[in-house]
């Protein structure tokens, strides 16, 4: 799905580039130019940006201390 439409970035670049090393709204902004026109897709891109770095802490979380361990 377009995101910004000035710049014809989607939110599976927006992700990309958080998996690639971004680590907020404003390196994402700065790496693909995203709400650098008219701005309007700023709230969306910042919600995508939120969401996938949640998305990623919890991963981390969860390789970090696993819930469950089987003794062979
Ligand atoms: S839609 Fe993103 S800057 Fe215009």
């Amino acid at each position: 799905m377009y995101v910004c439409l000035c710049e014809g970035v989607t939110d599976g670049q927006i992700r990309e580039a958080i998996y690639e090393g971004c680590c907020s709204y404003r390196e994402v902004r700065s790496s693909l130019g995203v709400a650098s026109k008219c701005g309007k897709c700023a709230c969306l891109a910042k919600e995508v940006v939120r969401d996938t770095l949640n998305e990623l802490q919890g991963n981390q979380a969860a390789l970090a201390y696993p819930a469950s361990f089987v003794a062979a």
